[in-house]
């Protein structure tokens, strides 16, 4: 085994970064014969320098990000600052100055990883990234390594544990969704603008990262279509357990049927009970994948938190210190296929669709000849009425498979009708 250290500078010791500290420590002896060199702490660079970091030599702590990772002696730069500037910078001027790159950060990996990827193999550098995904679960590297002989058709799960978390906990506790928001803030699982994952930012960031790994192509983070679950009501999930289902935010990838696009999408949806996604609970995430050649299979895991993502981090600090020692490089970017990605409207899924009409003689055929219309076959329907003064009743239809530009086109002509007094909520049906 090889004496001289290899030398990593920690940008970041948060939520994430205090963990890889701390297991960089406890576990040294075993990563260095994993390794085939021992790994040294070289530079903690942090925003608050006098914030007490148990466990780290207070010598090792610095605000100049820039200058440790331009020393020149850094053989790896482990990223886990997050967003997009100064970690852009670092990581570009780490490649530079020697060093391969670990990083987590799934917001910049969507936004700019291709340029990122061209300036480590300019440089000869490794890119790695497995945190960035699902937390701990292994699942970047499956899709780049493990399956790089098979042909992904397919990938769907759930990719945000502080979405997952909120929903669970709405659904099983009964909790308020500030409430719950607030308990997955405290436990390490949001973002630092939690805006990221409740909007479904985040997980769209992931589901752009799966796809071109996945697809062997790029998408960039605009190009996936995504909705958050503030709209998500306890009515909505209310209205999915008498269906026999649970709400849950999917981030779904997919190759057209010729072969010739894909799509790539986050929103919340009805997934049934009976479903194994369904059954996904807390922070955890599950990914299914689709290959052609593998059939179904299926990753599930924690999907947040520090301790699990720093699991993810120090699995690739491993494979990068084996390439460094090595003389080599692991993977880059695969994109050659070059599919372009299709827009939402060209999906093909199934609707629930909650409606408050006017309780009177006629109206079911009305909104059901708006649906025949627009070309969307009804699944069932069900209809309650008020039972107080209003006059109104609840219908909620749930359609068979539709082109979600059809399913627009329906609701826009039912908010015309005076009988239909509003659109209460539109959600999408997963998974059977
Ligand atoms: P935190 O906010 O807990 O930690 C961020 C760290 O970066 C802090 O130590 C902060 O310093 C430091 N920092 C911020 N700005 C600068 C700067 N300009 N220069 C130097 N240091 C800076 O974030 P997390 O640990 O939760 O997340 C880190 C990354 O990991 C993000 O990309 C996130 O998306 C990703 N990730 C997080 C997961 C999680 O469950 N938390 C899971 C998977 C990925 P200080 O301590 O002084 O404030
Ligand atoms: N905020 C993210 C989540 C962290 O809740 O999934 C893990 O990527």
């Amino acid at each position: 085994m090889r004496t001289r250290p290899l030398k990593v500078a920690l940008l970041g010791c948060g939520v994430v970064g205090s963990e890889v500290a701390r297991i960089m420590t406890t576990h040294a002896d075993d990563l260095a014969a994993r390794i085939g060199a021992p790994v040294e702490l070289a530079g903690v660079a942090v925003r608050r320098p006098s914030k007490v970091r148990e466990g780290i030599d207070p010598a090792l702590i610095t605000t100049d990000a820039t200058a440790l990772v331009k020393r020149g002696d850094i053989d790896v730069v482990i990223e886990v600052i997050g967003g997009i500037e100064p970690a852009r910078t670092l990581i570009t001027s780490a490649f530079e100055h020697g060093a391969s790159v670990v990083s987590a950060n799934k917001a910049l990996l969507a936004e700019d990883g291709t340029a990122l990827h061209a300036a480590a193999e300019e440089h000869g550098r490794d890119l790695y990234y497995e945190a960035a995904v699902a937390g701990a679960i292994p699942l970047v590297r499956p899709l780049r390594e493990s399956l790089a002989g098979d042909k992904v058709n397919r990938v769907l799960g759930i990719v945000n544990g502080t979405t997952n978390f909120i929903l669970d906990k709405m659904d099983t506790s009964g909790a308020g969704y500030s409430e719950a928001l607030d308990e997955a803030t405290a436990l390490g699982y949001a973002e630092a603008d939690p805006t990221a994952d409740v909007e479904g930012f985040d997980a769209a960031a992931k589901a752009a990262i799966l796809a071109g790994i996945a697809f062997h192509t790029r998408v960039k983070i605009g190009e996936v279509h995504r909705e958050g679950i503030t709209e998500v009501t306890a009515a909505d999930i209310a209205s999915a357990r008498r269906m026999g289902c649970t709400v849950k935010l999917l981030a779904i990838c997919e190759r057209a049927a010729d072969g010739q696009s894909v799509t790539a999408r986050v929103h919340p949806a009805m997934i049934p009970l009976s479903h194994p996604l369904a059954s996904v609970r807390e922070a955890y995430n599950a990914v299914f994948v689709e290959a052609e050649a593998a059939g179904q299979l299926m990753f599930y895991g924690p999907g947040a938190g520090g301790s699990p993502t720093a699991s993810a981090v120090l699995g690739d600090l491993v494979a990068v210190c084996r390439n460094k020692l090595n003389g080599a490089t692991g993977p880059g970017e695969s994109a050659y296929t070059r599919l372009p990605v299709s827009p939402m409207g060209e999906v093909v899924t199934r609707y629930h669709i909650s409606l408050d009409v006017a309780d009177k003689p006629g109206v079911l055929a009305q909104v059901a000849t708006v649906f025949a219309e627009q070309g969307v076959s009804i699944d069932t329907v069900r209809q309650q009425g008020r039972q107080d003064a209003s006059g109104e009743a609840s219908l909620v239809v749930v359609t068979h498979r539709a082109p979600d530009s059809a399913l627009s086109a329906t609701v826009e002509a039912l908010r015309k009708l005076d009988t239909v007094r509003g659109v209460a909520s539109i959600m999408r049906v997963e998974g059977e």
